[in-house]
């Protein structure tokens, strides 16, 4: 029998509930509060299957009143949610009530930089910057709908993998929550900031020889067997929030769909939340049209971005190296989710180096923006697609910045005392004299000159 994958639920589906969980592979159904990481039957990536919006009389709500009903929450309205999540609570947990952990978080800006424009070449570039949350990652916007479900179903402890990001929203949110958390990261690999951060909030933090991959499989296993609940991407509620950052994008663009949406991949729940967002947003009639996704991985991190060139006849799995410690990722988990979005939206894969990452974060970063490495891989793909004639000069593009400048700061002081870096902005130790500065500005507008 064919698995059912309708976008909402019908009317005549789940009589009394707002939402379920269907696995994507069988499609087992499961009541929204069950606390199974994955499909019980059949070890498949459970979705959420929400009820369209209705009005009173229970007929569906016409998408004019669903956009209003959105600025209606919007923070400054008398009637807001201070969250850029919870303000789409209608499309992300309708009924959490109000066992909502927030922080809040979201409402992150879309911001037009000339300098970075022009280095894309791509004048209507936009960009999303998601390092604007409490934790400086897009993660927050997950982990706040992850550690709400984990309240309701009563958790004794929360746990994930991760590659620095999510390790800190979950010590953030489960701290909050006052819920344990365990998180397992791979040693020596996690960049300054991240870890800083998963210490101070508090997490135990296990440093596990192996990569990313490795932390994934083990946190999979203990979950199952120690019955902590799990909240990697692969967690259907941590979509949900994710798919809020679409949501926003859209609001702010007056729901005129851009043509395109470009965002670094590594797990690939993002681009899976991007594609659900985008799916609903479209079938909700809230946009006419679909931007084309594209995902962008570093190249010595993208097993994707291989397997869309070769048709997606094929799943692979590499060993992964990169200076975007966030992706470094060889086996994405949601990667049958993520090639539904890409065939969806007429979506793009595409890989870039570790040097074409460094250019483009060198150009936000001085454009006084900032974000971190793997961040920055989204306008280093807008340019690459710009020069290939893929992104023409009338696209209106949004780059999704997941990260903040500051959760990597190890890399930028070792990039920036670079001997063989030409736009190294070095420190320089001086003597406490006026004179000491004075001959600073003369070297400087010598330099200049
Ligand atoms: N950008 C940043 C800054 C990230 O931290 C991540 C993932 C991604 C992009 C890629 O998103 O995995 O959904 O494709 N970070 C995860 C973590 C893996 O553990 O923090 P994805």
């Amino acid at each position: 029998m064919a698995v059912n994958d309708s976008i909402f639920l019908h009317a005549h589906e789940a009589p009394g509930q707002q939402s379920l969980q269907r696995c994507d592979a069988c499609g087992l159904e499961l009541a929204e509060r069950d606390a199974s990481p994955e499909c019980p039957q059949c070890g498949g990536l459970l979705a959420i299957i929400h009820r369209a919006p209705v009005d009173v009389m229970g007929a569906p709500l016409a998408a004019n009143v669903i956009q209003h009903a959105f600025m209606q929450h919007c923070c400054a309205m008398p009637m807001g949610h201070p969250s850029g999540v919870w303000r789409f609570q209608s499309l992300v947990m309708p009924t959490a009530g109000e066992a909502i952990t927030s922080h809040p978080e979201g409402n992150t800006p879309l911001l037009t930089r000339t300098r970075v424009s022009a280095w894309a070449g791509c004048e209507g570039l936009l960009l999303k910057h998601e390092g604007y949350n409490p934790t400086g990652s897009f993660k927050d916007r997950g982990m706040t709908v992850g550690t709400t479900q984990a309240v309701r179903t009563g958790a004794t402890a929360v746990a994930c993998a991760s590659t620095g990001n999510t390790s800190a929203a979950l010590a953030s949110y489960a701290a909050q929550a006052g819920i344990p958390g365990l998180v397992f990261v791979p040693a020596g690999k996690v960049a300054l900031g991240k870890m800083a951060q998963t210490l101070a909030y508090g997490a135990t933090t296990l440093l596990v020889r192996g990569d990313f991959d490795d932390c994934l499989r083990l946190v999979q296993d203990a979950s199952r067997e120690l019955g902590i609940y799990l909240l990697n991407s692969i967690n259907p509620w941590r979509v949900e929030g994710q798919k809020t950052i679409v949501f926003e994008i859209l609001q702010q663009l007056g729901w005129q769909a851009p043509d395109f949406i470009v965002l670094p991949a590594g797990n690939l729940g993002n681009t899976a939340a991007f594609g659900k967002a985008l799916r609903e947003a479209h079938a909700l009639g809230l946009i006419d049209r679909l931007p084309r996704l594209v995902s962008v991985q570093a190249a010595g991190a993208a097993p994707f971005a291989r397997a869309f060139r070769e048709g997606f006849t094929a799943r692979h799995r590499v060993q992964a190296e990169t200076i975007a410690t966030a992706i470094r990722i060889g086996d994405p988990a949601s990667w049958d989710r993520a090639v539904r979005a890409i065939r969806e939206t007429d979506g793009i894969v595409l890989s870039v180096t570790d040097e074409e990452i460094i250019d483009a974060k060198v150009q936000i970063d001085a454009a006084g923006v900032g974000c971190e490495p793997a961040s920055a891989a989204s306008v280093a793909g807008v340019k690459q697609l710009v020069q290939n004639g893929i992104i023409t000069a009338a696209d209106r593009v949004v780059a999704v910045l997941t990260g903040h400048v500051l959760k990597d700061p190890g890399m930028l002081v070792e990039l920036h005392q670079r001997a063989d870096f030409a736009q190294a902005n070095r420190p320089l130790e001086i003597d406490a004299t006026v004179q000491a500065v004075a001959d600073v500005l003369k070297t400087r507008s010598g330099a200049s000159r």
